[in-house]
């Protein structure tokens, strides 16, 4: 059977991760979450405090250390180097920085560079916010997701309703917009959908309804060729 990319793009909390973990195990594909190698970079710079607005001394920083993404029992894990930063690159700390690092123009040709690589072999399920415009612009299918910035925010507070964080509705429904526009705003790939993406809109649906949507496409590219 040929094997495809998949480019999922969009928003914090669309689901993309999710419904791209789920895809990937239902093809036998690999999946890549580009954020969290954007995430890695961020807890890095944070640990050994090189300034999240420091061109050069990030792209110095990424170049030093190795960041791995393999699959774990619960999910994917993230190293950099040999520590396991799979936890540690959720804090609220980082969410908040990451989008200052991932607007820097070589520190996103360096993160292509190495996403391509890990696409070489075609078969993988990739999510981010410019997967389908710029890392793999030939990409079989593209998928922009999107959802209601309020439905976004509560799915993403129940998550950290679970972890115990203390952060009320409305303080990260604001740090959600507020990063989904430095992201959508960023000179160098910004979160944009893709002129041949689909636009699929989960607000109101289960990640189930979002899979089986894909799921289709797949199969009409597959069957189709
Ligand atoms: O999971 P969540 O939507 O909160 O974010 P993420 O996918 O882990 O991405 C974290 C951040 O990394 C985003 O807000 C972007 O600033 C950046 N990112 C990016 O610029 N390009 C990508 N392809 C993926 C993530
Ligand atoms: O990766 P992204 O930031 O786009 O979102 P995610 O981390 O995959 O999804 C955020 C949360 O929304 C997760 O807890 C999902 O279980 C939930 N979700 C949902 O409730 N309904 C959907 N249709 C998709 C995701």
């Amino acid at each position: 059977m040929q094997r495809i990319n998949i480019a999922l793009d969009g928003p914090a909390g669309a689901g993309k991760s999710t419904v791209a973990k789920r895809m990937a195990d239902k093809l036998g594909y690999i999946y890549i979450d580009t954020g969290a190698m954007y995430r890695a970079l961020t807890w890095k710079a944070l640990q050994v405090q090189v300034d999240v607005h420091d061109e050069q001394q990030l792209v110095a920083l990424l170049n030093n250390c190795e960041i791995r993404l393999e699959p774990g029992e619960n999910g994917q894990k993230v190293y950099v180097d040999d520590e396991d930063v799979t936890n540690p690159i959720r804090e609220r700390e980082v969410t908040n920085q990451v989008s200052f690092v991932a607007s820097h123009e070589a520190v996103r040709l360096e993160m292509l560079r190495l996403q391509r690589e890990l696409a070489k072999e075609r078969g993988v399920v990739m999510d981010g916010r410019d997967i389908g415009t710029h890392v793999l612009p030939t990409a079989e299918i593209k998928i922009f997701l999107s959802a209601s910035i309020q439905e976004r925010a509560e799915r993403r507070f129940l998550e950290l309703q679970q972890k115990g964080e203390q952060i009320t509705l409305a303080e990260l429904e604001e740090e959600i917009k507020k990063r989904d526009e430095i992201d959508s705003q960023r000179k160098t790939a910004p979160l944009r959908k893709a002129e041949d993406a689909v636009e699929i809109d989960s607000t109101g649906l289960s990640i189930e309804q979002v899979v089986q949507q894909i799921v289709t496409l797949v199969q009409q590219k597959l069957g189709g060729e």
